[in-house]
């Protein structure tokens, strides 16, 4: 098909791997949707540190990536067209989604996906917002719920209770009915308190490993923390790491279950955590939001390690502003 301006978009791309100087904001094809695929019209997108470690090329051999490739694994949007065969979406229909991360992402004025890996949007949160639960919130509720089984009564250790991954594990393990220890900096105690955690340790001042019978950690750290989390952990209970694949030797020595868990993306465990959005039982952070054209600084924000909750990516004017 001939590319004219209209079928075209705009996409913030990198032609090779590197720092956020590659990052090329670009005129190209709007991808076209193809059997079992919807066209996705993105009003925002979320930042997560796994798109400047790809942007960085440290995971060019876990995930193959064909270069020049469009960054951003977390967006929001409305459909605007079907592929052959689509049973459960409809134009217009307003939905959010974790993409393919072997695919191009979703720092673009639209991106196609397959029609399962996206669910309808929580009816009570904006687009920004919306933009900032998939990731992150899968993530956790897979580590803890699928990898960890947290129940009622469980002590649950989560690090970094401020980051994306953080605030959402916080408040799905209190849902459970977990006591949640978790560690910050100082200024964010009174939030992490606000949100649910029972303990606060600021791991500027305090040691954590001080900590016994835990049931469950989640590491979002991996290094120094994850080395000193084997010893806070009971008999039979599980790390879970999104962080860094945990020593089976140390699970062995410790008696514990350990594991990695790489958030999959969910249609199903996504429309659960729209309810529970729509529901009041989950609120969303939102750090700091950008323009596509500002995305180098939007991933410099990121890289510094100390945002809180999530940066987002403004990249269509949102229907009625
Ligand atoms: N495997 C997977 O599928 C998967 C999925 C999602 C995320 N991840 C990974 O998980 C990690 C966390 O992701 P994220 O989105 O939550 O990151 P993030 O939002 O960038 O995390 C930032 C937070 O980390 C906190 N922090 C920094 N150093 C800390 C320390 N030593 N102890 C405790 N907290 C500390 C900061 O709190 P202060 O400002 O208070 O220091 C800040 O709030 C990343 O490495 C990401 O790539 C993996």
């Amino acid at each position: 098909m001939k590319t004219t301006n209209k079928n075209k978009m705009k996409a913030a791309r990198i032609h090779q791997y590197g720092s956020s100087v590659e990052i090329k904001l670009e005129k190209i094809a709007i991808p076209v949707p193809g059997e079992g695929e919807v066209l996705i019209k993105i009003f925002a997108a979320g930042v997560n540190p796994i798109d400047w470690k790809i942007r960085e090329g440290y995971l060019a051999e876990l995930i193959p990536h064909r270069l020049p490739l469009t960054l951003g694994w977390d967006f929001s949007g409305e459909i605007v067209s079907l592929g052959k065969n689509v049973n459960k979406w409809d134009i217009s229909d307003a939905v959010y989604g974790r993409p393919d991360l072997s695919k191009n992402g979703a720092y673009a004025e639209y991106i196609v996906v397959s029609e399962d890996e996206i669910a309808a949007k929580p009816k009570t949160l904006s687009w920004q917002k919306s933009a900032a639960v998939p990731l992150v919130t899968l993530a956790a509720w897979q580590a803890l719920k699928e990898f960890s089984a947290v129940k009622q009564g469980d002590r649950v250790l989560i690090h970094a209770g401020a980051g994306g991954v953080g605030i959402a594990a916080i408040q799905l393990a209190k849902q459970a009915g977990a006591t949640v220890y978790t560690t910050s900096s100082s200024k964010n105690s009174g939030f992490l308190k606000e949100l649910g955690a029972d303990v606060v340790i600021d791991y500027t001042q305090e040691d954590f490993s001080t900590l016994e019978n835990v049931d469950i950690v989640f590491d979002t750290m991996g290094g120094d923390v994850l080395e000193k989390s084997w010893g806070t952990l009971k008999k039979g209970a599980s790390l879970v790491s999104v962080a860094e694949v945990p020593s089976e030797a140390l699970a062995a020595k410790y008696e514990v279950n350990a594991s990695f868990c790489f958030v999959q993306a969910n249609s199903e465990q996504l429309s659960k955590i729209s309810n529970l959005i729509d529901s009041g039982k989950l609120t969303v952070e939102i750090d700091s939001v950008f323009r596509l054209e500002d995305i180098a600084q939007a991933h410099e924000r990121s890289e510094s390690g100390h945002t809180r909750g999530k940066i987002i990516i403004q990249v269509l004017d949102e229907p009625g502003s």
